[in-house]
């Protein structure tokens, strides 16, 4: 938009609504009793405001409504995957194009062609259905972030990066012939939200090519990160996000993508490669286990859906209101005396639940205890990325997580400004009262994936 206007605009109008679940403080504190103080376990229904997580939550515009209605529901050669395939092919530059259902079953399929018991797949952080996915094929998952990455209290420009010399001793320890590939999640979704820079990814793909390694991409959230290379590295500023989106693939031989996010769809995802006999081994477990290789597990309608969003999401205009809206809800959360990782992440503000309730250990999941009250307060969803997640238990000892987070994880093109100034405002009123929220111990908990299901209770007075 022309001229200095302080207010960032949503760059839409709103066509459908639907209602907000209001519910009585009385009511919540049942529900969260029921749920046995699990947010997951919450009907979604009773949330007024969901930022469990931006994944298949967002909205989708009239042209991606339209393109659903132009889907080709052929079971093979359907005409939507050309248009898919074309539309992932123009933005990444690769050459196979392998539909999924979403961005878990493209890492299952990679890593059980590209691994197996004894090699090690590095990365600046896997998120944590990636690592789980490496695990399963008999794989170490190993990550390498800057060092700044953890330091929460200091802003950086790219906490997403790899720690290039970090990656470079790794593979000499282990031997290149080890490694069957390095990925670079854009933007690295578990030290929040924060962008890999244009540098990074080159220096890591040079010492990729350098021990012939190949590099692939997750990329979920490519087009926030290829904007916040825009605002942030030098010799970007004028370059449009689409042309920097292209130039990040074409460091890397492949990617995978939950098209859940930056595709702004609400189901979908890919594998792109390059490697032909990847790609022949792909197909095969794609067919197994998703669907035939033109459609993958989706609807032909998904598939178009897809290929619009993935145009769209380039939009300078939404990219400016979307990175602006996630700052502005950190700079109202700072305001209220609310410690954050620093500086806010492309889809979500992360609090650091350490610091805003030190005087809960992490046996007693703080950043649980402030999910929690979120919810019983007023009905806001958010999620733990801490002791409740990462946390384990050996033998008799509890060992803590690094760190105790809670995500509020903004769904795209949902939310308009006021649902974020009311967020800050019940920020503040418990911050005024923090020292008199309680601890809560675990009572059932799965050994994988225990954040999902797992039963707690507060602590006895
Ligand atoms: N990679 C990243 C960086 C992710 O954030 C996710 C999902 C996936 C892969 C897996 O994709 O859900 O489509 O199977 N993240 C969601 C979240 C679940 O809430 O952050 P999926």
């Amino acid at each position: 938009m022309d001229g200095s206007w302080k207010t960032i605009v949503e760059p839409f109008r709103i066509k459908t609504v639907e209602p907000l679940g209001f519910t009585t403080e009385a009511e919540r504190e049942g529900i969260l009793r029921d749920a046995c103080y699990n947010v997951f376990a919450i009907p979604a229904d009773k949330v007024l405001i969901d930022f469990l997580t931006d994944s298949g939550t967002g909205a989708m515009s009239a042209e991606q409504w339209a393109a659903i209605m132009r889907g080709d529901e052929s079971y093979a050669g359907a005409r939507s995957f050309f248009v898919f395939e074309k539309a992932v092919r123009d933005l990444t530059g690769y050459r196979y194009v392998l539909p999924v259902h979403q961005g878990r079953a493209a890492e299952r399929i990679l890593m059980g062609v590209a691994c197996c018991p004894g090699k090690t797949v590095l990365a600046n952080s896997h998120f944590d259905t990636t690592r789980a996915n490496v695990e399963a094929s008999g794989a170490a998952a190993v990550d390498l972030p800057v060092p700044e990455a953890l330091d929460f209290q200091v802003p950086g420009p790219f906490k997403g990066d790899m720690d290039v010399r970090a990656l470079e001793a790794k593979i000499r320890e282990l031997g290149p012939g080890n490694i069957p590939m390095v990925i670079m999640t854009l933007t690295n979704n578990s030290l929040g939200g924060q962008p890999v820079s244009m540098r990074n990814l080159r220096e890591v793909s040079e010492v990729c090519r350098q021990y012939k390694i190949p590099l692939i991409l997750d990329v979920a959230r490519f087009a926030e990160n290829a904007f916040m290379i825009k605002l942030r590295e030098s010799g970007f500023s004028t370059r449009p996000a689409a042309e920097i989106a292209r130039e990040m693939f074409s460091h890397a031989q492949g990617c995978m993508m939950s098209a859940k996010k930056d595709a702004l769809v609400n189901i979908g995802g890919f594998l792109a490669l390059n490697d032909p006999e990847w790609v022949a081994r792909c197909r095969e477990a794609l067919i197994l286990t998703e669907g035939f290789p033109t459609y993958g597990g989706l609807a032909g309608r998904d598939l178009e859906a897809m290929a619009q969003g993935l145009r769209e999401v380039l939009d300078e205009q939404y990219l400016t209101y979307r990175l602006r809206s996630v700052e502005y809800l950190g700079e109202g959360l700072r305001r209220a005396g609310v410690p954050i990782v620093e500086p806010p992440g492309g889809h979500a503000v992360y609090v650091d639940a350490k610091r805003f309730l030190p005087h809960i250990p992490p046996d007693g999941y703080p950043g649980q205890v402030l999910a929690c009250e979120l919810y019983r307060r007023a009905g806001i969803r958010a999620v733990e990325i801490g002791s409740l997640m990462f946390g384990r238990r050996q033998g008799g000892t509890f060992i803590p997580a690094p760190m105790e987070l809670v995500r509020l994880a903004m769904p795209r093109r949902v939310y308009t400004q006021s649902h974020i100034d009311f967020v800050i405002e019940v920020f503040a009123d418990i911050a005024r009262r923090v020292r008199s929220l309680r601890s809560l111990r675990l009572l059932a908990s799965p050994p994988r994936l225990a954040h999902f299901t797992a039963k707690l209770a507060p602590e006895p007075v």
